[in-house]
């Protein structure tokens, strides 16, 4: 029996208005009963952020962030930060979700600096890890190097409160999932370097999500192996109905 407590979170990337947010949380919510044994995130744009958290209030959907800022204030146009978030009802933030560090620069000294400032400001990170198809024949190197300077200056407590997502590029919104023994495997050689870099119980603590076309159909099967605690979810998260088939696969392991 794991200690893990699964998650399930949507990525809805830039989908949807504070409207659409709206009709989505009214319709999810009205499927969802009162939800202890895992945790669900919906993880809209910032400006649906404010209408989510007051919809959200008290119920068990949880919000949270696609981005933030590592400074607290100032003079950076265009920028959130994790104080922000939270005043809009965030628990949650990614941190280097793959398109951020493709489209938007944010190399592995800008997520470390995010991953410590949520922390320190009370934000739980996802941390995005994975690799491209053509770094697919070195996993391990790419995933390792991505960890240790990400975690660098996180200890082991912050590490057991944070969640890390495997997400290999290749199978983000292509369709192309990666097998459950693929991914397991992945998520497993993560597991070890937790290990070896800080220790087991930390490793047995941290909850580590697959992401990259997560659809109702794969769910349960990526969802039964022994190492992948839930799934960050894009596309199939968008619609009220394959999000909580998603759920549903994951309540019922
Ligand atoms: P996808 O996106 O499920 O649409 O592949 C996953 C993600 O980018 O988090």
């Amino acid at each position: 029996m794991t200690m893990r407590r699964p998650l399930i979170a949507g990525n809805w990337k830039m989908h949807k208005t504070p409207q659409e947010t709206e009709e989505f949380i009214v319709e999810f919510l009205s499927k969802l009963a009162n939800e202890e044994r895992i945790e669900i995130l919906i993880v809209p744009p910032f400006t649906s952020l404010d209408r989510a958290g007051k919809l959200l209030k008290g119920k068990s959907l949880l919000l949270g962030a696609q981005d933030m800022h590592y400074e607290a204030e100032g003079a950076f146009t265009g920028a959130i930060s994790a104080r922000m978030l939270k005043a809009c009802g965030c628990s949650y933030v990614l941190v280097g979700h793959s398109e951020r560090r493709e489209l938007f620069g944010d190399d592995d000294s800008v997520v470390s600096r995010k991953l410590n400032a949520a922390l320190r400001d009370g934000l739980r990170p996802i941390l995005c890890v994975g690799e491209t198809l053509s770094e697919h024949d070195r996993v391990e190197e790419k995933i390792t190097q991505q960890l240790t300077e990400d975690l660098d200056g996180i200890d082991e407590h912050a590490l057991a409160e944070m969640t890390i997502a495997y997400e290999p590029i290749w199978a983000i919104g292509t369709g192309k999932t990666a097998t459950p023994e693929v991914a397991q495997e992945t998520i497993s050689m993560i597991r070890d370097w937790i290990t070896s870099h800080y220790d087991n119980a930390t490793a047995q603590a941290t909850r580590i999500l697959y992401g990259g076309s997560v659809k109702p159909a794969n769910a349960a099967s990526l969802l039964a192996q022994r190492d992948i605690d839930g799934a960050l979810v894009g596309g199939a998260s968008l619609v009220a109905e394959s999000f909580f088939q998603i759920v549903e696969a994951a309540r019922s392991q």
